[in-house]
């Protein structure tokens, strides 16, 4: 099967090839495609140059329809791409012609700067719609060259959209610096909203005002080999952020900010993140979940292959008092520590004010796995913290093959456990005795809250 994914996809760059066209974006999901198994495209080699999703030529594209036909440069709508003249008009035009042919190429080329402000690219359109961005594309620079009739809560938004792919060379960047220091939260920099089978891939995507991209309500997500990078002192530049968000694929991609590397937020469900480096960075988190008594589901979520260095976090858990519904069905496997703090935490507590009451429900957490989980920590907290709610238990928390070791000095505090039940396939390192054996007495009360 992948051998002849490979040898098509050959013979495809070589029949690309000739006509010296320097499109890649040519990929597109294959019309036999099965559901949403876009996950199961990924490729498990970080080295590798090829794109790991297959590029399929559409059937439509017989050998002498010229590729170019589909292809819509930005130059060519008026784009002058100098880094200060406003190109909106010129992408809002190369979208729009693109949108309406299957297999469309919005090309933003190499050497130009292309400066955009808030624009909203939304569907539908024919599927298989590449937006490609081998050049640099960015917002206005700071509060000042804002538009005041621009949303400020969010940059590029798409929207509405089916079978499309967010590609290139190039470096999406987001001229954060004159947002980080403002008391307001700024702007996300990128939105998927409301859409199906995307791909996300190559792109470098830095100094964002706030969380990079977000995905939300979205189904089939496939991202890989993006560099996303802003300063550890930045705020709030959560790396990727899903919600709403459902099959999706995270792979071979290095991942350093000044907030969470990956945010799972509550309806997320079949994600898998592969080949994952993060740091600086608050590390993955799955939450917050349950903010102002709300319902949240989150299940079947597998970190693999991941390493996370210098950060103030490693794999998290975070609900907030008074939530409702489950988180499920998690693994956390193969994944490197180096110096971070709290590399394994459950926090049922969450709480950004220091006033938040405890109550009497909570998100359950169940059937969560931590296996082969190796490296080291820094001292200022335990590494291995199971913050579980009073009324609500977490269960059937599975350790195995963890071993933490201080960065530099000595562990002060031991590893914390409340109200959490579970098992020790092999001896942690250091000891967590407080994890307690079989199941809570209460536990005929919880169930999955309706998830
Ligand atoms: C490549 O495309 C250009 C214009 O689209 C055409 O003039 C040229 O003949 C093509 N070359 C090949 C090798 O097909
Ligand atoms: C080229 O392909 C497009 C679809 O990609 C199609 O709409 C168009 O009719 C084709 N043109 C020719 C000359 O075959
Ligand atoms: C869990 O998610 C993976 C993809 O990450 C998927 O292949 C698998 O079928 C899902 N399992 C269930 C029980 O839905
Ligand atoms: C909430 O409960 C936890 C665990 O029993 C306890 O440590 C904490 O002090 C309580 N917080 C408040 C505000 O009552
Ligand atoms: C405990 O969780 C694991 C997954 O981590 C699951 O395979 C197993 O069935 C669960 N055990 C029980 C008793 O629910």
């Amino acid at each position: 099967m992948e051998q002849t994914h490979w040898h098509l996809i050959i013979v495809i760059t070589i029949a690309l090839s000739q006509n010296s066209s320097n499109v890649e974006g040519r990929a597109h999901f294959h019309k036999e495609h099965k559901g949403p198994s876009v996950y199961a495209l990924s490729s498990q080699d970080p080295v590798s140059q090829s794109p790991a999703y297959s590029p399929v030529q559409s059937d439509t594209n017989e050998p002498g329809n010229s590729s170019s036909d589909c292809i819509f440069d930005v130059t060519s709508f008026g784009a002058i791409g100098d880094g200060s003249a406003d190109d909106t008009a010129a992408f809002r035009a190369a979208w729009k012609a693109a949108c309406d042919i299957e297999s469309g190429v919005l090309l933003a080329p190499s050497n130009y700067i292309f400066m955009i402000t808030s624009t909203i690219f939304s569907g539908p359109c024919k599927p298989g719609l590449v937006f490609q961005v081998d050049g640099v594309l960015m917002p206005p620079n700071g509060p000042d060259c804002w538009p005041k009739s621009d949303s400020n809560r969010e940059w590029l938004v798409f929207y509405r959209l089916d079978q499309m792919t967010f590609t290139g060379t190039g470096t999406i960047e987001g001229n954060g610096e004159q947002w980080w220091e403002l008391p307001c939260k700024p702007h996300r920099l990128i939105h998927f909203f409301m859409s199906s089978d995307l791909v996300v891939s190559g792109l470098r995507i830095q100094n964002s005002p706030q969380f990079h991209m977000k995905f939300d309500s979205c189904t089939g997500v496939l991202i890989e080999k993006l560099f996303i990078s802003s300063p550890k002192l930045s705020p709030n530049t959560d790396g990727i952020h899903i919600e709403g968000t459902k099959h999706v694929g995270i792979y071979n991609s290095v991942i350093g900010n000044g907030d969470d590397c990956i945010s799972i937020g509550p309806g997320c469900s079949n994600v898998d993140i592969d080949g994952v480096t993060c740091g600086p960075s608050h590390g993955i988190s799955i939450g917050s979940l349950g903010v102002h008594n709300s319902q949240a589901c989150v299940s079947n979520i597998t970190v693999r292959n991941t390493m996370v260095k210098d950060s103030d976090n490693g794999v998290r858990i975070k609900t907030w008092q008074g939530g409702t519904g489950s988180v499920s069905g998690i693994s956390f496997e193969n994944i490197e520590m180096n110096n971070v703090r709290n590399c394994i935490i459950i926090d049922q507590y969450y709480c950004l004010t220091k006033a938040c009451r405890n109550q009497t429900s909570a998100v359950y957490l169940t059937d969560v796995s931590y296996r082969n989980i190796k490296g080291t920590y820094d001292v200022h907290s335990p590494p291995i913290h199971f913050a579980c709610s009073d009324t609500v238990p977490c269960t059937n928390i599975t350790m195995s093959e963890v071993e933490l070791l201080p960065h530099e000095g000595e562990l002060v505090d031991d590893p914390f456990c409340w109200n959490s039940y579970g098992i020790q396939e092999t001896l942690t390192i250091p000891p967590i005795d407080c994890l307690q054996d079989g199941e809570p007495d209460s536990l005929a009360e919880v169930s999955t809250y309706g998830c």
